[in-house]
């Protein structure tokens, strides 16, 4: 089994001390950054915006993996691809035109991710799946960090993945939300090629032996 990608989600970072959290991170085997957008209407929470992000992007040495809980997220695309995203995720229930909205990531120069919420079916992809770098599954309703992963994602995992192989789709599997080294440990036997993790990094003790486990798992 491959070793799974982690992105640490930046949600459960003290906020009140940024810097110190992203050193950490910066130090550690994490591959990528996760950052959590949020606007209140998509999801029942708000998180940061742009003006922190800018710092934030100054910061980190990792690629940003710009997760947007927003509605209409083609609207900021062009302040996406300005803190150096490597990847911008947008969820499939956001976007009405999510086909011209994945060319217009493309063409800013990013790679294009969907994301699902739980209740949104795999199949639902059918006719993106080739043209999206990566799809991100939610195992929680998004909106918050902390809660308990839905075990039915394991399903969807395995489907996903068996879309992907059917369709010769190069796109990778990214799953959100209640990821710990048990649940970790599952996702990965299930073919989940990256793992975020808020709570499990970075409530830890020691934030960089914890990613060394996850990606060890
Ligand atoms: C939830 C966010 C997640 C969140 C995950 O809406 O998309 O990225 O930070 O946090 P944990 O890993 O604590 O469930
Ligand atoms: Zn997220």
């Amino acid at each position: 089994m491959a070793k799974p990608l982690i992105s640490p989600s930046l949600l459960s970072a003290n906020f009140a001390n940024l810097q110190a959290d992203i050193q950490q991170i910066n130090r550690s085997e994490a591959d990528w950054l996760h950052i959590d957008v949020m606007d209140g209407v998509f999801v029942p929470n708000i998180s940061f915006g742009f003006p922190v992000l800018k710092y934030v992007a100054e910061l980190t040495e990792k690629p940003l993996d710009v997760h947007l809980m927003i509605v209409n997220p083609e609207k900021f695309i062009k302040e996406v691809k300005d803190l150096g995203t490597m990847m911008m995720n947008v969820h499939y229930e956001a976007c009405i035109h999510l086909h011209r909205v994945v060319q217009q990531i493309k063409d800013a120069g990013m790679k294009a991710a969907v994301t699902l919420n739980p209740s949104t079916p795999v199949a639902m992809l059918t006719d993106i799946i080739r043209d999206v770098d990566m799809v991100l599954l939610m195992s929680v309703n998004p909106g918050f960090g902390g809660q308990k992963f839905i075990t039915h994602t394991l399903d969807k995992v395995r489907e996903l993945r068996e879309l992907i192989a059917r369709t010769g789709s190069q796109a990778l599997i990214e799953v959100d939300g209640g990821v710990n080294l048990e649940t970790g440990k599952l996702l990965v036997e299930a073919g989940a090629d990256v793992l975020v993790a808020g709570n499990a990094v970075f409530k830890a003790p020691d934030m960089g032996e914890m990613i060394h486990k996850l990606k060890n798992l």
